[in-house]
């Protein structure tokens, strides 16, 4: 967290919030479903693909103060698999941001040290954006700072679906496939995100109550924070909010909390018999 207070000001909103932060207790993980970038520009009666350029910056920002911050690794949805479904020259427009994003990022990246890595199809898309996705890809796959995915043509249920596909092939190669069993940590080690721990944080811009299709295996466990700002007014002080608000949480990943109940703590079987159960 010590480089964040280098590039935060005394006084300003996002240094109070950040006061509040415990370094000790930052998410590792942190994914986002940046949302509202077509509200945001309908409010201003601007084209929609006039907020996906708006939608730009809080990229950076989040990139560049996640890696400050010394988090592990940062996972955004920036197309998926049913973005396809929209005008073509909306997707088109995507592509070029994702382009001019890249190149533009490049030297960041190197700066902080961070590994940029996709997940998804890529496979798909257009050679330019592709090629530049792959050259950058290359260039920081050597860096030992934060993990940066970018999901582009993501779906979850594809991946997943795939993860399991991986593990039937490598058995049927082994000639195991008649007595394969598949367990989570096959799947999971077959996942796009190999390897990185499970997102603790999924943040969900526009105030929309939806996971989208987005890391369905992986967020099993995540705390959910849903803003109403749009993507594009999404800013350092509105991420620092959401981890503020991560660690007012009480995880209990299906266990109890780690303070005891005051009156059952010491109780034993007696107890049980006392509990009155209602007569249907
Ligand atoms: C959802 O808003 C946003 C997207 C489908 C695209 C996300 C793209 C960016 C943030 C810009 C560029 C990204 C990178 C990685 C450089 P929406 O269009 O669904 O908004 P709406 O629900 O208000 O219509």
């Amino acid at each position: 967290m010590q480089e964040l207070w280098k590039v935060l000001k005394p006084g300003d909103e996002d240094w109070g919030v950040a006061e509040s932060i415990d370094p000790a207790r930052l998410p590792e993980h942190i994914a986002i479903i940046m949302d509202g970038n077509g509200r945001w520009a309908r409010e201003r009666r601007l084209p929609r693909v006039a907020g996906h350029r708006a939608g730009v910056d809080p990229v950076k920002m989040c990139a560049e103060t996640c890696s400050n911050l010394g988090i592990k690794a940062l996972t955004l949805y920036a197309f998926s698999v049913e973005n396809w479904k929209r005008p073509a020259f909306e997707v088109d427009m995507l592509w070029r941001l994702l382009r001019l994003y890249l190149r533009s990022e490049l030297d960041t990246m190197m700066r902080h040290e961070i590994q940029l890595q996709a997940v998804g199809r890529v496979d798909a898309l257009p050679e330019a954006a592709r090629d530049q996705l792959e050259a950058v890809i290359a260039a920081t796959s050597r860096n030992r700072g934060m993990r940066l995915n970018l999901a582009i043509n993501y779906g979850g249920r594809a991946e997943i679906t795939n993860a399991v596909n991986r593990v039937i092939d490598e058995a049927r190669l082994e000639g195991r496939l008649g007595q394969l069993r598949v367990d989570e940590a096959a799947i999971a080690r077959n996942l796009y995100t190999a390897g990185l721990p499970d997102p603790d944080l999924l943040i969900r811009t526009s105030g929309e109550m939806r996971i989208s299709n987005f890391l369905l295996w992986q967020i099993a466990y995540a705390e959910l924070y849903v803003t109403n700002r749009y993507w594009p007014d999404f800013n350092r002080t509105e991420l620092l909010r959401a981890i503020l608000e991560y660690q007012r949480r009480d995880r209990r990943f299906g266990g109890l909390s780690a303070a005891p109940e005051p009156r059952f703590a010491e109780a034993g079987e007696e107890l049980i018999e006392e509990i009155p159960v209602p007569v249907r």
